[in-house]
């Protein structure tokens, strides 16, 4: 047996140990209300209607030249949709609003300093902000189609005001959340080819004004020649915090550039629908991270009708998702979906739960906010602050969203009951940043809720689940599999930016039929989690099958931390595995040994400090174990299933047949001694 199928069984004697829960049906008043309210949608979207029923999706939009062909499936797995199409989609996010609608708010952005007044931005004002940065962008730094652009930004307006001047010159973005080091920067402006970084000087996170241009200093001093310049937001107009001293030519305060350009307007460029929109980095199984190279027309298109369907957007609506933009959420979920529906948002630069818990509640009260977004671990962390707090506010919740990772049942029995008041329905949705948009989920005006499961498939969406040979896995049998989609979809990203062979191997591999098919059918998408299907359908994940660790909702690979490890001097060998928090869900924690003539005495520390720096604190491990040895099989594979065993206390199974079973009951009493367990 390998080692990712006694994973998975594992995985799957947990979710068998997890109750099924009963669904739960609507509110009628919120069916009533919902853009999608009846089964219709579900046989518009029928296998037989594939892929022609996908337009009406696209009609969402307004393109500036027609598609003349849905999908163009010559050439799997590199699908494109849309084909013969032109769009832009800074047009589909600000202009076409503009006429009725450029009055109406787009963003409220609220910083985290309670005292520091919000700002209100309508659609008007981001038309022109958006016009005047890309004029800056193109006669400033000569930017045009097709050139790439590391956005390394907060919460904060400029971020999605950035993104739209990119999209509207067809210059293609890639935007790195700001919690991430330089070097984790430096690396994604490398391999993206980046010309300029777009930064600013400082945020508000967790109560303190944090210096941001630092690290994007020593990003730009660790990137290739392709970085020619920095352009640099001011947190607040005219002061600078940071301790970085701004280097001439190179770097350039905005706004002295934008005041420049007053006024200037620049004409959205048609983009072909198969043309790059943006890069998102997502983490691998090696230590390289991957850049998720996702289209303009199908991507738009998805990210849209997503909004429309599963998150019920109207355009009178107040919402606010809680996810950063740093994230795929935030691109779909805040930035394109939203906004190419017209919708008002709230943007928010800080923690949920600073100066206190009850600050999302106080903000939602003010905007009336009716659809909330966020994720299990804001849930779980709100619940742990005070579970009786958000009775205290006027909460009116219509829809409540979550992604990212599985919420289990008593966490989403609160998130509806606390937060939801009893009556907002729940929408748990499972994608990923390759995806582009939810692919499963209840579409909530017309599928029944089910606490811990995240819902049938969407209109238009097949999975199947895999066995390890290859048969599919029927529903009801209590047998998880490797979930993978067997249809093309318009929001999935074209390929593994510079690197179409690890795009194919990644994905496709796996179950491919045939390498030489044309057919679509031969092509499963392999999307890397492990699921199981119940008889009515509905579908549980269980997390990663590959070692990627999904921390808070934040993908990690295993090998990116453990390459971190590496690096401070006295490691020889290190395995991060991952172990359940009752918060965050799971936390990375790290075993390392030493090379000969080392001692133990400061490395812990050292690695933890190695890894903030090169990846930054949300990968902080929650040890670091210092060992003589680490648990291989006889080809020298690191047995990370035996050590996340031990980290948890649980049984390690048969070990007999490891190269070096000893070493596992050492560990096992290291732990014991040391946490008294
Ligand atoms: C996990 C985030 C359970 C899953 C949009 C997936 C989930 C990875 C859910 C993608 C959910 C996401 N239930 N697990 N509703 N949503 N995941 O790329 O393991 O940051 O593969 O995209 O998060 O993470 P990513």
């Amino acid at each position: 047996m390998t080692e990712s199928s006694t994973n998975r069984e594992q995985d799957a004697t947990i979710a068998a140990h997890w109750r099924e829960e009963a669904l739960i049906e609507p509110p009628a008043v919120f069916v009533r209300q919902a853009n999608a309210n009846s089964v219709d949608i579900y046989e518009r979207m029928s296998e037989d209607k594939f892929p022609g029923c996908f337009d009406e999706y696209a009609r969402l939009l307004d393109w500036s030249r027609p598609w003349e062909r849905t999908l163009d499936d010559d050439r799997p797995p590199f699908f494109r949709w849309f084909v013969g199409g032109e769009l832009n989609a800074s047009y589909n996010c600000i202009d076409r609003h503009l006429e009725g609608a450029g009055d109406k708010v787009a963003f409220h952005f609220v910083p985290e300093r309670e005292d520091e007044p919000a700002r209100s931005l309508t659609y008007a004002d981001l038309y022109r902000e958006v016009n005047e940065l890309a004029a800056v962008l193109r006669e400033d730094f000569g930017l045009k189609r097709g050139d790439r652009v590391t956005l390394y930004l907060p919460m904060t307006l400029e971020l999605p005001i950035v993104m739209l001047a990119c999209a509207r010159l067809g210059v293609i973005h890639s935007a790195v959340f700001s919690g991430y080091s330089g070097q984790a920067c430096a690396d994604r402006i490398n391999d993206s080819q980046s010309r300029v970084l777009i930064t600013m000087d400082a945020y508000y996170r967790g109560g303190k004004l944090l210096d941001h241009n630092v690290k994007a200093e020593e990003a730009a001093r660790l990137s290739d020649d392709c970085l020619e310049h920095c352009l640099v937001f001011r947190r607040h107009a005219g002061e600078y915090h940071s301790e970085a001293p701004m280097q001439a030519p190179r770097d350039r305060f905005a706004d002295e550039l934008l005041a420049e350009r007053r006024g200037a307007e620049v004409a959205p460029e048609p983009m072909r629908s198969e043309d790059t929109l943006f890069l998102m980095y997502t983490s691998g199984t090696t230590g390289k991270p991957k850049g998720a190279q996702h289209s303009t027309g199908g991507y738009l298109t998805w990210a849209t009708a997503t909004s429309k369907y599963v998150l019920d957007l109207k355009p009178g609506d107040v919402y606010w998702c809680m996810a950063d933009i740093g994230w795929i959420t935030g691109h779909s979920y805040i930035v394109y979906g939203p906004l190419a529906l017209g919708v008002t948002s709230v943007l928010f630069e800080g923690a949920p739960t600073v100066p206190d818990a009850g600050r999302p509640w106080r903000i939602v009260e003010q905007y009336g906010v009716e659809v909330f977004h966020t994720s299990p671990t804001a849930v779980r962390a709100l619940r742990k602050a005070d579970p009786d707090l958000p009775k205290q506010y006027n909460l009116k919740f219509r829809s409540m969203t979550t992604v990212g990772e599985p919420i289990e049942p008593e966490v989403w029995h609160w998130y509806r009951d606390a937060i939801g008041g009893g009556e907002a329905v729940i929408t748990d949705t499972w994608w990923q940043t390759e995806t582009g948009g939810h692919l499963i989920t209840t579409l909530p005006g017309v599928t029944p809720m089910k606490p811990g499961s995240a819902g049938p498939a969407l209109p238009g969406i097949y999975p199947v689940i895999y066995d390890e040979e290859g048969s599919p896995v029927q529903p009801g049998q209590r047998r998880a599999g490797n979930i993978c989609i067997r249809n093309p979809w318009p929001g999935r990203m074209l390929t593994i930016w510079g690197d179409d062979e690890r795009f194919v191997r990644t994905y496709y591999e796996r179950y491919n039929r045939d390498p030489e098919s044309r057919d679509w059918r031969d092509w499963p998408y392999l999307a890397g989690d492990g699921a199981i299907q119940s008889e009515d359908g509905y579908y549980r994940i269980l997390g990663r099958i590959d070692d990627v660790i999904n921390v808070a909702g934040h993908r990690l690979g295993t090998k990116e931390l453990e390459s971190a490890c590496l690096t401070v001097e006295a490691v020889s060998e290190a395995a991060v595995v991952a172990v359940h928090d009752p918060v965050k869900g799971v936390l990375p924690e790290a075993y390392v040994s030493l090379k000969p003539g080392y001692a133990a005495e400061t490395v812990g520390a050292d690695v933890v400090g190695r890894i903030v720096e090169m990846i930054g604190p949300i990968a902080r491990p929650r040890r670091v174990w210092v060992v003589e040895d680490v648990p291989k099989t006889r080809s020298g594979k690191i047995m990370r299933r035996v050590l996340s065993a031990l980290s948890e206390g649980r049984d390690t199974g048969d070990v007999s047949t490891l190269a070096n079973p000893e070493v596992v009951e050492t560990i096992r009493r290291r732990i014991a001694d040391e946490t008294g367990g």
